[in-house]
């Protein structure tokens, strides 16, 4: 059995009820998902972790295992150490998936183009669709951080169907206006435009004041 597949069985079990300390202000659903890009999931538990009074929920798909294993210098119990909560993705039975199961948004970072397709189709396959469908149910706010390029009509046509029915996709499409002086600095600026959306707000980052000067010589 491949690596990231091994701890399935026991994560399952890991599901216990929550007690939930006074403190947390929102819950948030993290999901992983096997496009280039994991390290925005990363970057978004990091910062909502530093933030501070927000429970975590996370799911990784399978795929995305790969990725990870790819693109980034963290090892799986790294990766889920800045979680409050992970779930496995085949554990369909988590409270992540219920529509009782009260909380605040949820992120897939990165979304890929066969998660994109299950979520615009209502295909609840695995536990991050079936969040995700949940998500979109109750009217709660589901970000898709998709990834791919060029896109081909299906991928469009998925991407209008989620947003026909309230999601929100966000392609992590970086700016350049503020000058980023490396990835990093990409990939941070994207996600706090993320949590912005999530209704996060991040004091102290910059913000596009206007062109302080307009030149019509
Ligand atoms: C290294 C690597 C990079 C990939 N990049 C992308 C990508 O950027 N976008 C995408 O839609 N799929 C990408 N894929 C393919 C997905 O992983 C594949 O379609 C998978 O079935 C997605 O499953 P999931 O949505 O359950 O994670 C990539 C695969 C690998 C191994």
């Amino acid at each position: 059995m491949p690596w990231h597949q091994r701890g399935v069985v026991a994560l399952q079990t890991t599901v216990g009820s929550l007690h939930l300390p006074s403190t947390v202000k929102k819950r948030i659903i993290v999901a992983i998902t096997g496009a280039s890009g994991a390290v925005y999931g990363l970057r978004l538990l990091q910062m909502l972790r530093e933030m501070g009074g927000i429970q975590t929920y996370l799911i990784v798909s399978d795929p995305a295992w790969l990725t990870v294993q790819e693109e980034l210098n963290i090892s799986r119990n790294e990766l889920e150490a800045l979680a409050d909560m992970i779930y496995s993705v085949h554990h369909v039975g988590a409270p992540v998936a219920s529509g009782s199961f009260l909380c605040d948004g949820m992120v897939i970072a990165p979304c890929s183009m066969r998660t994109l397709a299950a979520v615009a189709h209502g295909l609840s396959d695995n536990l991050i669709t079936r969040a995700a469908d949940v998500t979109l149910k109750e009217r709660r706010r589901l970000i898709l951080m998709v990834r791919e390029t060029p896109l081909n009509l299906a991928h469009l046509r998925n991407m209008l169907s989620v947003t026909e029915m309230g999601g929100i996709i966000f392609p992590p499409v970086p700016g350049f206006y503020q000058r980023p002086q490396n990835i990093d600095d990409l990939v941070t600026h994207t996600v706090i435009r993320v949590l912005a959306v999530l209704g996060l707000p991040q004091a102290n980052v910059p913000r596009w004041t206007g062109l302080s000067t307009v030149d019509d010589t």
